[in-house]
């Protein structure tokens, strides 16, 4: 493949052509793997199998999730492409037939002739993999999931029972309430406008949907929970499908209109509140809860849409930072300030305290300037108790994934988990990083080297029990 048009696949965001299966003794861990872990941590992304004819970060490239799975304290690593249709036609015809989300091609008719995938959008599958109710679900906020085994092979699409009809997209950014299990989910569709909030409960069962009616299909990428509402941002972000199988720049970005603020009942009942502010765009929650009259939401901030069609032109390199916004329901102000200083993205938290008041967000930080391909060098964590942010570099080239929360099993205390993420370091090689939460000055507790490579990607979990 010809990778040399495209600024985010090269270097480490090129992709790699093999799927592996490697067990302890062809990996090599540095320090302690934490004993008491049984599960996984793995990680979605895109790994584009075929010369793309466009390529948009981070929106474009087919979904590839790697693992690495943890029992009685030993390590083993895996990685596979999820086998959407889209993916097993191209293989089929061995050549690239879909297009990019900025640039849409029409399906050839031989290829619909051969029983090939007719949907001219490829569902990539690619930007998130999370165990829910049983369920490994590799997710895309423009189609159905995928379902996956443990071993990360690939099921096929999972409608939720038929919870989901043909054209809904679920979004790949659901939240897992700690104290229900229930899993808060929304669709969006092609074809309307509008915002459905899909509940699901712990055994992944449909409970019920909340619809949002909204005069205009927006780009809402994440939601928050606080034990009551859901919230997302409604930011003046809008893609056309009609340019984009034109060839022209699908993507808008129209300031004026201001960012909403949707706060929605999570029980159904009562009023959807709308809170109105300047334009800013967000991919990304980093937790929210309710206190007293308020609603307190933190977030990492972006100017304005942070794509473009000429990529490396700049237009995604806008400052981002973590924020913490205050939503005042009884007066419907908003109060919204810069958290920290620090460029950061991909922010998560303790998962038990979604939704409540908590101490730390982590995020991948950057202590650097942008390249034309972007990254972050270090694990930020984000101390809402102290204010104090703090940073663990794993070098001034290095790319530092997004980090996830995994708890100690012995402990309730934020400070006695891990923060676990993929991490490439020119000269180091591919790891994945296990820091004390509590104690980032330490530098990570292990590392697991893969060998080879492990491009940079998109979202991570830990899951729980769930091994091979
Ligand atoms: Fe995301």
């Amino acid at each position: 493949m010809d990778l040399s048009a495209f600024p985010y696949l090269q270097g480490n965001y090129a992709p790699v052509s093999e799927e592996r299966d490697l067990d302890e003794s062809a990996l090599r861990v540095e320090g302690q793997v934490p004993q008491g872990l049984r599960g996984a941590f793995m990680r979605d992304g895109a790994n584009v199998a075929f010369q793309p004819n466009h390529y948009v970060y981070p929106l474009d490239g087919d979904g590839m999730v790697h693992a690495v799975y943890f029992r009685d304290g030993h390590v083993s690593y895996k990685n596979r492409w999820v086998e959407t249709a889209h993916l097993k036609t191209e293989r089929k015809f061995n050549r690239m037939i879909y297009g990019s989300v900025g640039k849409v091609l029409p399906v050839p008719q031989e290829v619909i002739d051969a029983g090939g995938e007719p949907n001219p959008v490829r569902n990539t599958a690619n930007t998130n993999v999370l165990y829910h109710g049983g369920k490994l679900l590799a997710m895309w906020e423009g189609g159905f999931p995928h379902l996956l085994n443990n071993d990360l092979s690939t099921v096929g699409l999972y409608d939720y029972d038929g919870a989901l009809k043909p054209g809904d997209a679920l979004t790949a950014h659901p939240k897992i309430c700690p104290d229900t299990g229930q899993l808060i989910s929304c669709t969006q569709r092609w074809d309307s406008p509008n915002y459905w909030v899909q509940i699901f409960d712990a055994q992944a069962k449909h409970v019920r949907t909340i619809p949002v009616a909204f005069e205009r299909k927006g780009i809402i990428h994440d939601l928050q929970i606080t034990e009551n509402y859901v919230i997302i941002f409604y930011a003046p972000a809008f893609h056309s499908l009609e340019k984009a199988m034109k060839g022209e720049d699908p993507f808008m970005w129209e300031p004026e209109l201001g960012t909403k603020i949707i706060v929605i009942p999570r029980d159904g009942s009562g009023e959807q509140r709308v809170f109105e502010t300047d334009a800013f765009f967000s991919w990304h929650f980093c937790n929210g809860f309710e206190r007293g009259n308020e609603i307190v939401i933190d977030y990492v901030w972006i100017s304005s849409i942070p794509f473009a069609q000429a990529q490396g032109s700049g237009a995604e390199k806008q400052p981002r930072r973590m924020h913490r916004m205050t939503l005042d329901m009884a007066t419907g102000k908003v109060a919204d300030e810069e958290f920290s200083d620090v460029f950061c993205e991909f922010s998560r938290v303790d998962e038990r305290r979604m939704g409540k008041d908590y101490r730390f967000g982590f995020a991948a930080s950057s202590n650097r300037e942008w390249g034309d391909a972007h990254g972050y060098n270090c694990t930020g964590r984000y101390d809402f108790k102290t204010g104090e942010t703090k940073l663990w570099e794993y070098g001034p080239e290095a790319n530092a994934g997004e980090p996830v929360y995994v708890a100690n099993p012995d402990s309730e205390r934020e400070e006695d988990g891990w923060v676990m993420c993929f991490v490439y370091n020119p000269g180091e090689g591919a790891f994945l990083s296990i820091l004390s939460a509590g104690d980032f000055d330490r530098g990570p507790v292990a590392k697991v080297l893969i060998p080879g490579r492990v491009p940079n990607g998109f979202h991570a979990n830990w899951m729980e029990g769930l091994t091979l």
